[in-house]
């Protein structure tokens, strides 16, 4: 009797809970071990949702969190800056550091060191190892990588992005997001789109024409979707035509999720929302950081107000909501992901490994580097940014890290047994200050004569100055007022080469700078912002260690006037009265200098070796070529110095007998080639013809031109090697 009993119980209480379940009123472990396909469990989901829940979906609750359904067991979603490493914890709902212990993590290098690798290898390890960061700290979406073009020198964050050819960017984001994401992290990929200054950045209108627009503002978020299947996009804070890129008709619905197929989450830049219908009706999915109390978000009580006097239709609400719990099954609540790990001896090897290959030598007169410590008994080493911490500063993308190893720290490791170092800081900066210019300190003359005189007796001086993060000088919310090197450098370069002619340069900074001093320095290295490793990458690559292998992903001019943005007044920089034209059109960075033949300080795709290389005449495997096919370029690539070492091959396309204005020459195809002393290898590169279209703006599609195409193999986008011809039918 007891048993039936028991039974009889058991039966009805499973009823009583099947029920309840059909009706969604109780949390049961929906999802716990779902296997059912990422679709079928969203349908599930969005249809046991109430409409308050399905727009507590589309809002913060928190500065980098957004709700989830706690009734049916559906977690919220944690987001974290950024590109370079996963942001320390903060505040419920401050930006104010929430002073974990356990948050110091690995800072990557910044993502113009990563661009200059120009090594999609490089850029996988650099995904995977920051998203195993986030997933450790329980983050599901990071925000980054962002990669908006290079086009003025004194935007504050270059830093954060991947240089002025679209080409390149588009190479380089698809496996960093892809790294990322195998970690169940979403990648946010920043800022769609046009946010090309830091300069009234929330409010400024760009306009731009959609040539310009499809061909160098929009491909690497375009690669980022379609070959990254990148799970979220964050909106820019600009303008664009009129409408904030944060729901932008345009740019959000027609171009990105009808054209594109964007499957993936729409997130506001934070505070970039500022409409309810605008925000619901044109793109935006989760609005983030709005300067409001939650609940008084654009997409919160306001658009559950709009839905219920039906001004607003409830499918646009489960069109978002969709997208959200697609999101978050495919990260929070996809229970096979892995479980991460966090500022690992793994992790600081690799940002060590893009740091070195990151590292550009610039100029290297009468083989000054590599260091030879057997012919030196004192090296001074001068500079303020020998020993300042970098991972810090610059807005949202600043770390809290585990370690960060100084050139000087670095090359005391390598070369203190050996030689003697000697350090003056030479010049002085502000503290680190966001949003302001503090002073620096009153003692700059005494700084640059104890410098000098250390220069003075050292057989090598090894300057290390540009740019440090701080408000102005490569940071959020502050583009540069000049292209010039900051702190009184240029004067202090010129003293040292006065008591001592073996001085090399080494600049730490994400934009290029002017360089009065060019001709008397004989070696010159941009280091970028390396992250925790950056001391030891620099170290190794002056001792020799490391060959260097870098390349410029951006121009430097030798005047900034010589750059396109700053060419045609301030109505295309920093733009007048609110509205910004992009009047360059599609002659960006090198497009520019070489169409219009203005000689660059410094050019796209430099970077010299300790060894040389020696190209072979290229051939194609025919000479004409339909509109569907691939081309194939071969060439031999020959280590005919006395090291070993990398080289990026690039090959560079022009149209001279084409019907519409094309640039001079573009970037279509690079690869990096490593390579023994007097080893010699074959070098293959595919061209899809479709990679040789232009934007039409006439039939708004892209066309293949029939008629010749000029292909340059180089080692830069001025040291053309050689030139073959083609013919497109
Ligand atoms: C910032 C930045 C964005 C960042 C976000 C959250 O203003 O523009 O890149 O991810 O806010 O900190």
């Amino acid at each position: 009797m007891k048993k039936i009993l028991i039974t009889a119980l058991t039966v009805a209480l499973l009823v009583a809970c099947a029920s309840l379940h059909a009706s969604g009123q109780v949390a049961l472990p929906l999802y716990a071990d779902d296997t059912r396909p990422v679709e079928e469990r969203v349908e599930d989901a969005l249809a046991r949702l109430t409409l308050e829940e399905k727009i507590a979906l589309l809002h913060g609750q928190a500065t980098f969190s957004s709700a989830g359904v706690p009734r049916l067991g559906i977690p919220e979603l944690w987001m974290s800056d950024g590109p370079h490493g996963v942001r320390a914890e903060v505040a419920w709902s401050s930006f104010a550091e929430a002073h974990w212990t356990n948050d110091s993590c690995t800072a990557f290098p910044a993502l113009t060191a990563l661009a200059a690798t120009f090594n999609p290898d490089m850029a996988y390890l650099y995904g995977k190892a920051i998203g195993e960061e986030a997933r450790y700290r329980k983050k599901d979406v990071l925000l980054g990588p962002g990669v908006n073009i290079y086009r003025t020198p004194l935007n504050g964050r270059n830093f954060e992005y991947m240089g002025e050819d679209p080409y390149l960017a588009s190479v380089m984001v698809v496996p960093y997001v892809r790294g990322v994401q195998e970690n169940g992290v979403a990648a946010c990929v920043k800022h769609f789109a046009l946010n090309n200054q830091e300069e009234a950045r929330t409010s400024v209108d760009v306009r731009v024409n959609e040539r310009a627009l499809r061909e160098i503002y929009l491909p690497a978020f375009h690669a980022a979707v379609t070959g990254g299947n990148a799970w979220a996009i964050m909106g820019a804070y600009n303008r664009h035509a009129g409408e904030y890129c944060c729901h932008n008709e345009r740019l959000l619905q027609q171009i990105l999720k009808q054209e594109w197929g964007f499957t993936g989450v729409v997130i506001s830049d934070w505070g970039g929302t500022h409409d309810t219908h605008e925000a619901a009706l044109k793109g935006l999915d989760i609005e983030m950081g709005t300067r409001k109390p939650f609940t008084a978000y654009y997409l919160a009580d306001s658009l559950l107000a709009a839905v219920r006097r039906g001004e607003i239709d409830e499918k646009v609400i489960d069109e978002k909501a969709r997208r959200v719990l697609r999101l978050i099954t495919r990260t929070v609540m996809n229970t096979r992901r892995p479980w991460g790990s966090f500022a690992t001896s793994e992790h600081a090897e690799t940002g060590r490994r893009v740091a070195e290959e990151g590292i550009v030598l610039l100029k290297n007169d009468g083989a000054l580097l590599p260091i030879d410590p057997s012919r030196i008994k004192t090296i001074a080493v001068i500079g303020e940014n020998a020993t300042r911490r970098l991972t810090i500063g610059g807005g949202s993308s600043e770390l809290k890290v585990k370690r960060e190893i100084s050139p000087l720290e670095g090359l005391r490791e390598r070369l203190g047994g050996r030689v003697k170092i000697v350090h003056a800081a030479g010049y002085a900066s502000g503290p680190p200050a966001y949003g302001r210019v503090l002073p620096a300190p009153g003692n700059a003359d005494a700084l640059r004569e104890e410098a000098v005189k250390v220069a003075a007796n050292a057989e090598l001086v090894l300057f290390f100055g540009g740019l440090n993060k701080n408000y102005r000088q490569d940071s959020e919310e502050g583009d540069r007022l000049d292209y010039n090197l900051p702190f009184g450098q240029d004067r202090l370069i010129e003293e040292l080469l006065a008591v001592n002619k073996n001085v090399v340069v080494v600049l730490l900074s994400g934009n290029a700078v002017a360089m009065p001093w060019i001709r008397r320095v004989p070696a010159i290295v941009q280091a970028w912002y390396g992250g925790s490793e950056a001391g030891n990458a620099i170290a190794r690559v002056l001792d020799g260690t490391v060959n260097p292998s870098g390349k410029l992903p951006f121009t430097f001019p030798v005047r900034l006037e010589d750059n396109a943005a700053h060419a045609f007044g301030t109505t295309a920089y920093p733009g007048e009265n609110g509205v910004e034209s992009y009047l360059e059109d599609i002659l960006v960075g090198y497009r520019w200098h070489d169409t219009r033949r203005v000689p660059p300080l410094f050019a796209f795709g430099h970077g010299l070796s300790y060894t040389t290389f020696e190209y072979g005449k290229p051939s194609t495997d025919k000479k004409t070529y339909a509109r569907d096919e691939v081309i194939r370029v071969r060439f031999a690539l020959r280590n005919n110095g006395k090291m070993a070492g990398s080289e990026v091959a690039q090959l560079y396309v022009s149209a001279p007998g084409a019907l519409v204005p094309r640039p001079a020459k573009e970037l279509k195809a690079f690869t990096k080639v490593a390579l023994q002393t007097g080893e010699t290898r074959e070098v293959i590169l595919e061209i899809p013809a479709s990679r040789l279209a232009y934007w039409d703006e006439t039939t708004s599609g892209w066309k293949i031109e029939p008629g010749k195409y000029t292909l340059q193999t180089g080692s830069s986008s001025r040291d053309i090697k050689h030139r073959v011809t083609v013919t497109i039918l």
